[in-house]
């Protein structure tokens, strides 16, 4: 076949296919609900500043002398056990920011990634305050992919152990979803 023959045919095909993206939007229909499900998850957080090996970065830091605003970027191993070499099941994923005046609460916007077992490839999403310096806080779960999509919930997390350059939280998320 000659080339022209063969643009033609392209030209054919992709009339019909251009006709059915008319318009950006389906008809609105009632959305007919499936029974949710819920999901315990328990895991722990290894967070690292500095050092060779570190798994929070900041990337920004306001020039201001009274506050140490900033925004730090993370990825995090997520481990069974509270041990450094216990089994990594998954990593968290995005930035942390140190929004309040006096530095104690962030707010985070993680994805919580699974990596073994039968979450591998799903993920939650977390967004929230995290009040760091309180023993135990709870932070909201606003979504998910995989498994877990549309997933609502909430993480209850408690300090494991925390020194000058390493952090270990336990986490207890409730995930409700489809
Ligand atoms: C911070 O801001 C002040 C005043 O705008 C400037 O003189 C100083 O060089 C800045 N410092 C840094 C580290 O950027
Ligand atoms: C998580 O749940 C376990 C079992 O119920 C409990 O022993 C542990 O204290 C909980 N941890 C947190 C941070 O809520």
């Amino acid at each position: 076949m000659d080339k022209t023959l063969i643009l033609s045919w392209i030209l054919l095909l992709c009339i019909p296919a251009a006709a059915v993206y008319s318009q950006y939007y389906s008809e609105t229909m009632p959305c007919v609900p499936k029974e949710k499900q819920v999901t315990n998850l328990h895991f722990f957080f290894h967070g690292t500043i500095g050092g060779n090996n570190p798994t929070a970065v900041p990337v920004a830091r306001a020039n201001i002398t009274s506050t140490s605003n900033s925004i730090v970027v993370d990825d995090a191993p997520l481990t069974v056990g509270p041990e450094p070499t216990s089994e990594v099941i998954g990593n968290a994923q995005g930035l942390e920011v140190f929004a309040d005046r006096d530095t104690t609460t962030v707010v985070v916007y993680l994805d919580f990634g699974f990596t073994k077992g039968q979450f591998d490839g799903s993920s939650i999403i977390l967004f929230s305050r995290n009040p760091v310096t309180q023993k135990e806080r709870e932070l909201a779960v606003v979504g998910g992919r995989g498994t877990f999509r549309m997933a609502k919930g909430f993480a209850l997390l408690r300090t494991y152990s925390l020194d000058k350059i390493t952090l270990i939280v336990e986490y207890n998320v409730t995930v409700i979803h489809y």
